[in-house]
Order: structure tokens, then C-alpha cells, then sequence
């Protein structure tokens, strides 16, 4: 018996290897499940060769959704695929949800990349650890879904796996490849890189893209007989782009549960949980194997059957649907009307517009090839003016990843905050297009030239136009600290980052810095903290620069600067002139108190405020604000207004302001007349 039973084995492992030696040309080896051997190095698991006739091409990926990876976009972000090539290959708009476990198609660009002097077929994405349980193994395992191998990331990232912390950049090579002669001169044009899912086996996956068994046992070095894992990429030859369609169809139900989960054997008993599958898929593959053996030896060699998956345990099959799906972070990215449903305040855009995604071609065509003359913003800002659809919009450049600063602007939805029209990511850098502010930033207006200006003379905002601007900002920030969810703290606002419409209405811009209040700080005002202090000089509010304390009482002293700005006309810091005892810089925010107190008040008031409003303003209500921004500018947080306060003392004195009447307005000077 066991003569005849090794004469078997031998003769299948010839037949194999004749089959290898044969088709070795058209073949990348399959993964199998050494992928889950971290520390042990096999040749399948670094990548695939690059043995095809081009060094690059273009191919396909296969990704199963699941929260936060369930957008175009955020699917793009993690794969570094374009966000409407993604959306496109599966039928559904830029901004398309994708149900929890919908396998969706991601086309890449697949090229030759020579890693430790040998080449392998690979798509770079990158990737920022999140959370300090991330390792090599569940990045490569859970979050790319095996689409790459944790000894890949080993081999092509320089940190150690004990050494990975959070905010570490990874360099994430996808497994893909090109067509190799054989299979190009059989009229394959791509290889898809299909996920194996639980109860796939090569026959329905070949039947699922309508192509031969033979080929994708051909194009993964597999022999019939051999077993394929789950989360294992298995390619695909075709001729033709894959359908998302083919995706779709339904599995045949897994087959009616053969073998029950098996009675363990004293290796598996002892095994952990984690690896618990692999050692079933060895086990039933070494019974499978025997069982080959005899059904060969009665039927001499012939053609062996393909073998499947053993069915799902229940443990292991694919998650349901969550209810309650993805904590961490996937419920960041959805946008409902009904979570709007508390706000009240009269500039929130109930309808929430859409942000389209761009093709970098739509955002070069706008911008005029990212012209020098459509170049505007100051300093070494990267913003250009351009048009879409006969529209203007503000096209602006930014390095990496700035996901974030989207999904605030996708979230929040106000007339006072600029609004994203859309964006498009290409080659590391990320292109966002704003609504654009046609009178530029008030910072021009107050201490430069602004914009379009052919007159001699100088323009200047008259005394509404600054309060609609200081109330217009109020109300944004009202709105961010008070009726978003989670709030967020814009902590960078200045006057370059707001912008002036048509009509002189005010627009907050910049959300670069801007972060979230946590929940239960929220509650008691209790201290956020940081050591990383950024922002601009002349906004920073003390207990930040000092002691890097968190509060929505950064943006009160901020908006407090910027209101003493629109009533002096003066910057933030003053150096040089202002300062007459010679200390180099004065801080605007300092300046104030002196102004307000002792004696001959309104005097040092009428000193202070911009001479170019050349005394057409209403003195106590010019006061009244000097006052609230001196109170937003105290060195003591809690002595600063909340911005709902603010507001509500601003809204009066716009009021007040609008019944104003300037009965020399006209006369002697250009001050712009007010729009509403
Ligand atoms: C693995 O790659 C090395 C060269 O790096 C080669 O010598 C060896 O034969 C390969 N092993 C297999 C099993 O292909
Ligand atoms: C794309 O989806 C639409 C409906 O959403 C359907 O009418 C159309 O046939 C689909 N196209 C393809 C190519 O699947
Ligand atoms: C592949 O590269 C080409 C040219 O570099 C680019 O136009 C295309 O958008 C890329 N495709 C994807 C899916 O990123
Ligand atoms: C991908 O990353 C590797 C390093 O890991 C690099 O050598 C290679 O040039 C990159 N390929 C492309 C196409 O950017
Ligand atoms: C690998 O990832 C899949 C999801 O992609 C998960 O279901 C499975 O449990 C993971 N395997 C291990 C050993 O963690």
C-alpha cells in the first residue's frame, strides 16, 4: 500500500514540476499562505518578479469595503488610486457610499520597482499608522486585506515591527503585475489581482471572469491540486476591463458543511486561535491530498480535480453588516441631514452640496496648466485661480495626505465658511478647489492694496463693511464651537484666512490646523493640551504659546485680534513705527486695554481707530466694539467671552450699525458704498 502510495506521489510531483518547467515563463508563484510567516522570508511573498514584456501597465486590484474604507475617496486615499477611476470601474459617482463588504474593482498603475536589487511588479501606496496596535501583519493582513505581504513592508520600509509608533509613514507595495509574452501573445491585456474570498476555489473564480481554469492556475504557478487561502490575491488573466458586475454576482452558498469543524488533533488543540485556520486549511490539505492520491491511483493520472476551500467555520466567516460598524473612525466620514437637525442659526446651507472629485487634466485645463499669471494669494502659497465650467474657483496645492482638512470642510456646511468644491488627488499632491472669494483676503484690504485696484486712491472698507466682516466671523465660529459634532477649534484665524466675496461678506478659510474638541473635554471645559504649537504670531493666545492649552478659547482671542485689526486698520504685530519705546514689536493684542483706559478715552479711541474711515463711524459703537475685543483678547481665558456671547453683542451692534446713518458718507473720501 504504502509503495503504491508514494509511486503516486511521485508521480504527481512530476507532473507538476513537468508543468512548471513548461509554463515558467507566464507565471508569478502564488502567494499560498506564507504571507502569514512573518519573520520567515519566502520568494513569493517579497512580490512579483517582473518578468513581463512591459515594465508598467495598468491593472486591477480587488478590495472588499468595510468603514471607513467604503468611498471612492477614501478607498483612493488608501490604495493611491484615483478617486473617479475608482468610482468609474464600479458604476457609482465620486461620492457613491459602498455597502460593508462589497468587493469593488481599484484600478492602479502597476510598474517595475527594483527593491534590493531584485525587481518586482508593484503599485507604492502609503500609509500613516492610526493607532498604536498597527503591526506589519495587520496592515498587510487586515487593512490591505492581503494585497500586500507584511515581509513586503519589512523589506521596503526602514522601521523595525516593535518600532512602529503612530504617525509613521509606511510605504505599502501592492502586489500586482504585468502580462508576460506567453499570455500577452494569448491577447491577456490585464491581471487582475482577485482577493480570495472564503468558498472560492480556482474553478468559480475562472468562471466568475469568464475565463479558463487553466489560465489562472497558469498565471499563479498553481498547480489543480493545490489549496488556495483566503486574503490571498490570486491573478487573473483577461483579455477584456473587468466589470465591476462580475464582482458582484452571488457566490454559489458555500457547499453543505462536509467535514464539521474538525474533532482537533492534539497539533491543532495546541495551536492558538489566531493561526487556528491555517492549520485546518494544512490538515484538510493533507487529507485532501490522500484522498487525491487514491482517486489518481484508480484513475491512473488523470486530470485531478481542483480543491476548494474546506466550508466557512462560523467563527471565521465574513462579518455581517455592523450596526454599529467601525468606532474607530468610520463614522467620520458620513454626512447625514438629520445631524444638522439642532443648528439654528440662519447661515447654515441645509442642502449639503456635494464635493466633486477632479481629474488632475479638469484641474489643469481650469488653472491654465497652474499658470503664473492665474497665481493668486501672497508669499509662497500655492493658490490659483481657475475656472471650471465657467465658474471661478480657488485651486490650492497641498503635499500629502490632507484627508482631514476635507473631511472637516465636507462636514461643515456654512455661508461664512468657504465652501470645497472638490478636489483631486494626484502624485502626492492633493488639489483642492474652494468656492472663490472674489475681494480676496481682508488682510489686503486693511494693510495692502487691494486687489483690482486702477485708482490712485485707496480703497478702504467702510465702517459696515468691518462690522459684517467681524459679525460674518462670529457666526462661523459660533457655528463651529457650537454646532457641529464633534466641535471643532479652527486655531489658525487671521485676517489673510479670511476671504471676501463679491458682496463683502466674510468667509473662513484654512482648515489646515484646525482639530476637534473631544466630547467630554467639551463638557466641563477641561484642558486639552499639546506640545506642538503652531500658528501665527499676534493671534496665539497666551495659555497656548506658554502652556499649549486647548480651548475654543483660542479662536475668542484670535477673533478678538482680528476685530481690533478691523477697527485700527493696524497688523497683529506691529513692528518698527508703532512701537515707540523702541521694544521692536507690539502686540496688537496688547495695545487695546491702554486705549480703553484712564482718562480721555474717546480721544485715544479716535487715535486708534484706521484713519482712512476718516471719522465716518459711529464713536459708541466703535467703543462697543473695542470693548468686546478687549474682553476677547484677555490674557485670562476665562475672563474671555464664549463666541456665542460675542455674536449676540456683535449682531446688536450690526444692527445699530446698518441704522446708522452717514450723512456725509460720500462726501471726501472713497469709501466703498456698502452692499446690503
Ligand atoms: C528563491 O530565490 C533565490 C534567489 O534569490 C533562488 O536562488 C532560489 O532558487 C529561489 N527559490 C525558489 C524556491 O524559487
Ligand atoms: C451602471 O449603473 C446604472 C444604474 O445605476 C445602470 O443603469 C447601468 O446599466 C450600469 N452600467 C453598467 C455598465 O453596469
Ligand atoms: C495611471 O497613470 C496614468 C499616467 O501616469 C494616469 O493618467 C492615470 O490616472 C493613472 N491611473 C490610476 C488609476 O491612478
Ligand atoms: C515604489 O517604492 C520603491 C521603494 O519601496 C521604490 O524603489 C520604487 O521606485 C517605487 N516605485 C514607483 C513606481 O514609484
Ligand atoms: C486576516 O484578515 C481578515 C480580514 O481581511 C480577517 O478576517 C482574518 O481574521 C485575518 N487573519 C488573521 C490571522 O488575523
Amino acid at each position: 500500500m504504502s509503495r503504491t502510495m508514494s509511486l503516486v506521489f511521485l508521480l504527481i510531483c512530476l507532473a507538476s514540476q513537468i508543468r512548471v518547467i513548461v509554463r515558467v515563463e507566464a507565471q508569478q508563484s502564488y502567494v499560498d499562505n506564507e504571507q502569514l510567516d512573518c519573520y520567515n522570508h519566502y520568494n513569493s511573498t517579497d512580490g512579483n518578479i517582473c518578468n513581463g514584456i512591459a515594465t508598467s501597465c495598468n491593472s486591477y486590484l480587488t478590495f472588499r469595503c468595510a468603514p471607513p474604507y467604503n468611498t471612492p475617496s477614501a478607498v483612493g486615499f488608501l490604495m493611491n488610486s484615483d478617486t473617479s477611476a475608482i468610482a468609474e470601474a464600479n458604476n457609482v459617482s465620486d461620492v457613491a457610499t459602498f455597502p460593508t463588504n462589497q468587493q469593488i474593482l481599484i484600478p492602479i498603475n502597476c510598474s517595475c520597482s527594483s527593491v534590493g536589487g531584485r525587481s518586482y511588479y508593484q503599485h507604492n501606496a502609503s500609509y500613516t499608522l492610526k493607532y498604536p496596535s498597527e503591526t506589519y501583519f495587520n496592515l498587510a493582513n487586515n487593512t490591505y486585506q492581503g494585497l500586500t505581504t507584511c515581509q513586503a513592508l519589512m523589506a521596503q520600509n526602514p522601521y523595525g515591527d516593535r518600532n512602529l509608533k503612530v504617525n509613521m509613514n509606511l510605504q505599502v507595495p501592492l502586489r500586482c503585475a504585468c502580462p508576460t509574452a506567453t499570455q500577452s501573445a494569448a491577447g491577456v491585456k490585464y491581471l487582475l489581482s482577485y482577493l480570495v474570498a472564503w468558498g472560492d476555489s480556482i474553478p468559480s473564480i475562472a468562471q466568475r471572469f469568464r475565463v479558463t481554469a487553466q489560465t489562472v492556475l497558469d498565471a499563479n504557478k498553481l498547480s489543480p491540486n493545490k489549496i488556495i487561502f483566503p486574503f490571498t490575491p490570486i491573478l487573473v488573466p483577461l483579455t477584456v476591463e473587468p466589470s465591476s458586475l462580475e464582482l458582484e454576482l452571488q457566490q454559489a452558498p458555500p457547499p453543505a458543511p462536509a467535514p464539521p469543524p474538525q474533532s482537533p488533533t492534539p497539533r491543532e488543540s495546541k495551536s492558538n486561535s489566531s493561526k487556528k485556520w491555517i492549520l485546518v486549511g494544512v490538515g484538510t490539505g493533507a487529507a485532501l491530498l490522500l484522498l487525491l492520491a487514491l482517486f489518481a491511483a484508480i484513475a491512473l493520472i488523470r486530470k485531478a480535480k481542483t480543491v476548494s476551500l474546506p466550508p466557512i467555520p462560523t467563527s471565521t466567516s465574513p462579518p455581517k453588516p455592523n450596526k454599529k460598524s467601525a468606532a474607530d473612525g468610520g463614522d467620520y466620514m458620513e454626512t447625514t441631514p438629520e445631524s444638522w437637525s439642532t443648528i439654528s442659526s440662519q447661515g447654515i446651507r441645509y442642502a449639503i452640496e456635494s464635493v466633486s472629485v477632479y481629474k488632475l487634466e479638469e484641474v489643469q485645463r481650469a488653472t491654465e496648466n497652474f499658470n503664473e499669471s492665474n497665481k493668486i494669494g501672497r508669499g509662497g502659497s500655492s493658490v490659483y485661480r481657475g475656472l471650471f465650467k465657467g465658474d471661478a474657483a480657488a485651486v490650492k496645492i497641498m503635499k500629502g495626505d490632507v484627508s482631514s482638512e476635507i473631511n472637516i470642510l465636507k462636514r461643515i456646511n456654512h455661508s461664512n465658511i468657504i465652501r470645497l468644491s472638490g478636489f483631486c488627488v494626484h502624485g502626492g499632491n492633493t488639489y483642492l478647489v474652494y468656492e472663490y472669494a472674489d475681494n480676496g483676503c481682508v488682510a489686503d484690504w486693511l494693510h495692502h492694496q487691494p486687489p483690482n485696484n486702477n485708482d490712485n486712491n485707496k480703497l478702504t472698507l467702510s465702517w459696515k463693511h468691518r462690522v459684517q466682516i467681524a459679525h460674518d466671523v462670529a457666526d462661523a465660529l459660533n457655528y463651529l464651537h457650537n454646532f457641529t459634532k464633534p466641535p471643532y477649534i479652527h486655531k489658525n484665524l487671521k485676517t489673510t484666512n479670511i476671504l471676501l466675496d463679491g458682496s463683502f461678506r466674510a468667509k473662513i478659510s484654512n482648515f489646515g490646523l484646525a482639530r476637534t474638541l473631544e466630547d467630554e473635554e467639551e463638557e466641563q471645559g477641561a484642558l486639552q493640551l499639546t506640545r506642538h504649537v503652531v500658528g501665527t504670531q499676534g493671534y496665539m493666545a497666551p495659555e497656548y504659546i506658554e502652556n499649549g492649552v486647548i480651548t475654543t478659547k483660542l479662536d475668542v482671542f484670535a477673533f478678538g485680534v482680528v476685530t481690533l485689526e478691523l477697527l485700527s486698520g493696524r497688523e497683529a504685530i506691529n513692528s518698527g513705527k508703532n512701537a515707540v519705546d523702541g521694544g521692536g514689536e507690539e502686540l496688537l493684542s496688547a495695545s487695546i486695554s491702554e486705549v480703553l483706559q484712564g482718562d480721555n478715552v474717546r480721544e485715544k479711541l479716535q487715535g486708534f481707530i484706521d484713519p482712512s474711515l476718516k471719522h465716518e463711524y459711529p464713536l459708541d459703537l466703535a467703543f462697543s466694539m473695542a470693548q468686546l475685543a478687549k474682553c476677547c483678547v484677555d490674557r485670562d481665558l476665562n475672563s474671555r467671552p464664549a463666541i456665542a456671547e460675542a455674536f449676540m453683542t456683535l449682531s446688536k451692534i450690526l444692527s445699530s450699525s446698518l441704522d446708522w446713518d452717514p450723512s456725509d458718507e460720500l462726501k471726501g473720501s472713497r469709501s466703498l458704498s456698502h452692499g446690503r
